[in-house]
């Protein structure tokens, strides 16, 4: 097995390897999950607490169904009524939870590194659901998972990154994950929503669609992150539908047999076009739903197989 990994942060320290061995493990959670009987027990007796300081409508959902269908006493905690409220600081919740012995503790939080800082005082597996504007590397791996069933390899694609790059940490891991799996990456979105110096991860910026589209295989869309802004990020919603917008007439720039992606939550009519993103023909946004709950299940499964190793290492 070529996952050592202790927690999974982020995409950055994943080897291709690993990147792999993720994927393969979770293209055989799809098959489970079509299933009539959906259900293993390869984390029976462990516990998952899910504890979301951001909101969160897929990834909560996606996480939860993914811990129970493996098994798992999965737990939700209410981090908007928590004691965080109160005046609690990050690490006496962790602290508190550690006590409880969770296995596995999936973990989003608005500050980037934050998840980091936790799981360096708690003694179980640590999942990023998304910290700030660092990385979400689940939703990176969902994604590559989702575009090498679509186009049968992960390597060699032209691949356009479109939108709001700086506020998101779905195109950083992206960005890494697609890098170290040698695809040719193009960022497209107006220059205010770029991050400086983003050349250096060897990547092509532009700042149109229709050139930055042009014999792309795969496009994936960014939500604008509005509450991520505090104003002259764009000229207005229309303006920016107009120029950076993904439609009918701009797809057509990109390979006919390119696919549409959007991590969710989609704004139609800012990002992207409500008829396009329901075009079966090319749109993979459900895909990606369905990825997201085998993509987790393998992540948790292979943590948890690593956790039980260093368990009996420590015991023996
Ligand atoms: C993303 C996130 O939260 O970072 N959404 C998600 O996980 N499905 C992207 C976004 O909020 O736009």
């Amino acid at each position: 097995m070529t996952f050592r990994a202790k927690h999974l942060l982020g995409i950055e320290p994943l080897h291709p390897d690993e990147i792999t061995t993720v994927l393969d493990l979770a293209d055989s959670y799809v098959e489970l999950s079509r299933q009539a009987k959906k259900h293993s027990d390869v984390l029976a007796g462990l516990t998952v607490i899910n504890m979301f300081f951001e909101n969160s409508t897929r990834t909560q959902a996606s996480f939860e169904i993914a811990g129970h269908r493996l098994g798992a006493d999965v737990m939700n905690m209410a981090m908007q009524a928590s004691s965080i409220k109160k005046g609690e600081t990050l690490i006496d919740t962790a602290l508190t939870l550690n006590a409880m012995h969770p296995d596995l503790l999936v973990v989003r939080h608005p500050h980037s590194g934050a998840v980091n800082l936790l799981a360096e005082k708690v003694n179980c597996a640590v999942l990023n659901a998304g910290d700030g504007l660092h990385e979400h590397p689940t939703q990176a791996l969902l994604d590559a998972l989702t575009i090498r069933r679509a186009k049968g390899r992960l390597h060699r694609l032209n691949i356009a990154i479109c939108g709001d790059i700086a506020h998101s940490r779905v195109a950083r891991s992206n960005i890494l994950l697609l890098g170290k799996m040698e695809n040719r990456i193009r960022l497209i979105g107006p220059p205010t929503l770029m991050p400086a110096q983003i050349e250096e991860f060897g990547v092509e910026v532009y700042d149109d669609m229709r050139a930055g589209l042009a014999g792309c295989d795969v496009v994936m869309m960014l939500r604008l992150q509005k509450e991520r802004m505090d104003g002259g990020f764009i000229p207005s919603q229309r303006e920016y539908y107009h120029r950076y917008g993904l439609d009918a007439e701009k797809l057509s720039h990109a390979k006919p047999d390119a696919i549409v992606m959007h991590p969710g939550p989609m704004n139609r009519g800012v990002e992207i076009d409500g008829t396009l993103a329901d075009d079966i023909n090319r749109s993979v946004i459900q895909e990606q739903v369905e990825m997201g709950v085998a993509v987790r299940m393998a992540a948790m499964d292979l943590l948890a197989q690593n956790l039980r190793n260093r368990r009996r290492e420590a015991a023996a």
